[in-house]
């Protein structure tokens, strides 16, 4: 092939890849710069807007080299992956159940599950509201591909780092203990929006997060990294004490 035909060829595949979901159209209007770049680039500005929409996901995945299980399951090599599959994960019985019927993660079911999780998979214990934008979707899908070896990831893709671990937060602050006591005295203003029992009414739960994520994602709203109104404002009465006595009390509260 000359240098034109694999030009083309990579075009082809961006195309494809950028096809596999309706709506490209709905992108451009979404956001992305018309400035008529190659496609290529519009592929790789796809991958980048993916990396944005994943910082919704990042409190409680992780991607990478080396990715864990956190609140939700390491998302590496999620197209093709049967659903409820990953050793270790904390996994509710409808996940589970979910994929023992055959559920596999394409483009077109983590677009419809991350839609409207609780809508797609009744009884899922992920606590996302959804992610309501369909350009949005479609970017993290993109974003999501590139950590996937299966046959929709596009290789030459440039792949943008998953935002670091730390999210700015100094490690002092990560590594203060919180007094579980404390935390429960401050937590009742918390309670009248997140739920005691864990159940969200589209409010996510905060229950047995692990400390180091629920420190970040309270850091996230007081340093207005995060969008929330209410959060932030909550969070930035907050000092790093009483955000680790949180951590610690919402840690080991039982749903
Ligand atoms: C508040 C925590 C939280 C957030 C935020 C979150 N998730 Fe999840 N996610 C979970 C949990 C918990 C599960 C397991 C759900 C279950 O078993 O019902 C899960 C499961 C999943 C699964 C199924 C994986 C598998 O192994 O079957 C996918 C796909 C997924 N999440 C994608 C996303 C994406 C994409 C985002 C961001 C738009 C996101 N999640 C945001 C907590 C979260
Ligand atoms: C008025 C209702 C309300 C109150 C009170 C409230 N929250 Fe929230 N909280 C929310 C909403 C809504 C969100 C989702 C915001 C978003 O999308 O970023 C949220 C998000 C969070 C998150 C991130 C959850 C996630 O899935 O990423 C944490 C952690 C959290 N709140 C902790 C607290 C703590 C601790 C308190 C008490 C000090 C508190 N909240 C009080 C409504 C509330």
């Amino acid at each position: 092939m000359d240098a034109r035909g694999r030009f083309l060829g990579a075009v082809f595949a961006c195309v494809l890849l950028a096809g596999m979901l309706p709506g490209l159209q709905a992108i451009a209007g979404g956001g992305l710069e018309k400035s008529e770049p190659a496609a290529e680039n519009e592929h790789a500005q796809l991958v980048r807007r993916g990396a944005e929409v994943y910082q919704r996901c990042s409190a409680c995945h992780r991607l990478g080299a080396n990715a864990q299980n956190r609140i939700g399951p390491q998302l590496n090599d999620l197209l093709g992956r049967k659903a409820g599959s990953i050793e270790g994960a904390r996994y509710s019985p409808a996940m589970k159940q979910a994929g023992a019927d055959g559920l596999v993660w394409s483009a077109e079911t983590i677009d419809a599950f991350v839609a409207d999780p609780k809508g797609y998979l009744k009884g899922t214990t992920m606590g996302l509201r959804g992610v309501e934008d369909a350009g949005d979707r479609k970017a993290l899908v993109a974003y999501l591909s590139s950590f996937s070896t299966g046959p929709s990831n596009i290789p030459e893709t440039t792949v943008p780092a998953p935002p670091p671990v730390d999210a700015g937060v100094p490690s002092e602050i990560l590594a203060l203990k919180g007094d579980p006591e404390y935390g429960e005295y401050l937590s009742g203003e918390c309670v009248t929006c997140h739920q005691p029992s864990g159940a969200d009414k589209g409010i996510p739960s905060i229950i047995g997060w692990p400390h180091e994520d629920f420190v970040i994602a309270m850091h996230a709203y007081k340093n207005k990294k995060r969008p929330h109104p209410v959060m932030r404002m909550i969070a930035g009465r907050l000092s790093p004490e009483e955000i680790a006595a949180l951590a610690a009390y919402f840690n080991k509260r039982d749903r």
